[in-house]
């Protein structure tokens, strides 16, 4: 399967779904489904850093409803997220890819919070891909967030109000820097969000597959692409052969 560079989007947006559901459909236990949902992930990371147009990959990781789980499984996903950093740090760093954690980092376990950050700086200067792990993630506290900091800066005196405009505001976001994402995946066919990239998702277009995320892999990656290879993207104009008055 040989898509165009130009067709492939600079920047991709996960919604890894289905560890769960996986776990159950081969009578395994939930832990399971996140072990092999982990290397999903960390093929999915691989792939991009390898394809050259891809810039970008957000990976929805852990949201702030995931809190609301069975404390054994929220104590996994944490250990397993210290594991991973661990164990892929070094690679992340060969391979050029430059982490960047996004949500309420302040608020995950400390363990966790201590090797978000070094990461980061283990892997700043990374340029092949920037990969955003959302982490206790939730596009509306990143949206109130983002009103936080900008009352902030008016009390202050540094912004003025009637001077706030999108890019002011998206500025503040946790994405800050990062341009919208062009693609949004979600594996295990669920039609929602989830409460994932709410303001940054606007234009992307949307890929669901009922593929669960321990089977998405390299293939299935491909795949997305693909079908995003065949949109037409219109940001609200018309389609690019119309030439009708
Ligand atoms: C996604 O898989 C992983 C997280 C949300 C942390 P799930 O654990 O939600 O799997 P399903 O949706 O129950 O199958
Ligand atoms: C979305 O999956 C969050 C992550 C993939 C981290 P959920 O399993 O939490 O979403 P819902 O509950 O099906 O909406
Ligand atoms: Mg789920």
């Amino acid at each position: 399967m040989q898509i165009k560079p130009e067709k492939l989007p600079k920047h991709a947006a996960v919604i890894m779904d289905g560890n769960g559901r996986w776990a159950d459909q081969h009578d395994l236990p939930r832990a399971q489904g996140h072990l092999e949902g982990a290397e999903s992930a960390r093929v999915i990371i691989e792939t991009c850093a390898r394809i050259n147009p891809i810039k970008y990959l957000t990976l929805y990781t852990f949201s702030t409803e995931n809190w609301s789980r069975p404390q054994s499984e929220v104590d996994f996903i944490m250990q397993q997220l210290v594991r991973y950093l661990e164990e892929n740090k070094e690679k992340m760093h060969d391979e050029g890819v430059r982490f960047k954690a996004i949500g309420r980092i302040s608020d995950l376990p400390e363990d966790v919070r201590k090797l978000v950050k070094a990461t980061e700086e283990y892997t700043a200067c990374g340029s092949n891909l920037t990969l955003m792990m959302a982490l206790n993630y939730g596009a509306r506290a990143e949206i109130v967030d983002a009103c936080r900091a900008l009352c902030k800066d008016a009390v202050n005196g540094n912004i003025n109000p009637t001077e706030i405009d999108q890019a002011t505001f998206q500025s503040k976001l946790y994405t800050t820097d990062a341009p919208d994402p062009d693609l949004l995946i979600r594996s295990g066919g669920e039609m929602r969000l989830s409460n994932f990239l709410l303001w940054q998702i606007s234009y992307s277009e949307i890929y669901v597959t009922d593929v669960l995320w321990p089977d998405f892999k390299e293939d299935e990656l491909m795949r997305a692409f693909n079908d995003y290879a065949g949109r037409e993207r219109r940001f609200g104009g018309r389609e690019t052969h119309d030439t009708r008055q």
